[in-house]
């Protein structure tokens, strides 16, 4: 089964997928972080993030893996061609370079072949912005998770600051989240977009713990077993 979460940066979907796994004995696949990834690699090898072939062929050649911990659904590391770049990808060089890198198509054919692969391999909570719409169109349960611009800038500050990396200035993470989801809804491919069978919430103002259990009343309605 498949639950996809999508919606803009900060809105929340990385916690309440993580959340939601747990609770119902899911995995969680990240698939912004493999996008990072492949910026990541990019910039280490100098590709050119306008070089859609360059970057499909990195997207292709490095394996892109997650490390678990016993007992957490939640992958504790990331790697690419086996390099660790948990902390590497969250930086603020990789939030401006991963929008271009995520736009080429050769990139995202590659890694939705690969969110596909993992996915099809068990229950899974998978959070991203096409997941819904093209990467999983199936999903049993599709969420469009949203917030307002100045609570997701103030989200980003604050994980910001928890994890030593990025900016912590707000006028500075508001502009970036802003020109990032005008990007990533604008773009031709896989543009970011509410599944027409997604259910919309907005974490603005409320307690995550609310949505959190909601999605997961959507899921035991889909599946008795769970
Ligand atoms: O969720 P995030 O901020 O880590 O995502 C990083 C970038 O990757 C963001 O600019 C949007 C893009 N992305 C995407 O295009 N498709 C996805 N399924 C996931 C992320």
């Amino acid at each position: 089964m498949i639950i996809a979460i999508d919606g803009p940066s900060g809105a929340g979907k990385s916690t309440v997928a993580k959340a939601v796994a747990k609770k119902l004995g899911f995995s969680c696949l990240d698939t912004g972080a493999m996008y990072r990834a492949v910026a990541w690699r990019a910039q280490a090898d100098g590709v050119a993030l306008d070089d859609d072939a360059a970057l499909g062929r990195l997207a292709r050649t490095y394996d892109i893996a997650f490390g678990h911990e016993p007992g957490n659904p939640a992958p504790k590391q990331v790697f690419i061609g086996g390099v660790d770049v948990t902390d590497a990808i969250r930086t603020a060089a990789i939030d401006r370079a991963v929008s271009p890198v995520s736009a080429a198509p050769s990139v995202r054919e590659a890694l939705v072949e690969q969110q596909r692969r993992i996915g099809h391999a068990g229950n899974y909570v998978v959070e991203g912005r096409d997941i819904g719409t093209v990467v999983f169109p199936e999903a049993a349960v599709k969420v469009f998770l949203t917030a307002s611009d100045e609570e997701r800038a103030h989200r980003r500050v604050r994980q910001n600051v928890d994890r030593s990396i990025g900016s912590i200035d707000f006028d500075e993470v508001l502009a970036d989240l802003r020109r990032r989801d005008e990007i990533d809804s604008s773009r031709a491919t896989s543009p970011l977009r509410a599944a027409d069978d997604a259910i919309h919430l907005d974490s603005t103002g409320r307690y995550i713990e609310d949505v959190i259990d909601e999605i997961c009343t959507l899921a035991r309605e889909k599946e008795h077993v769970i």
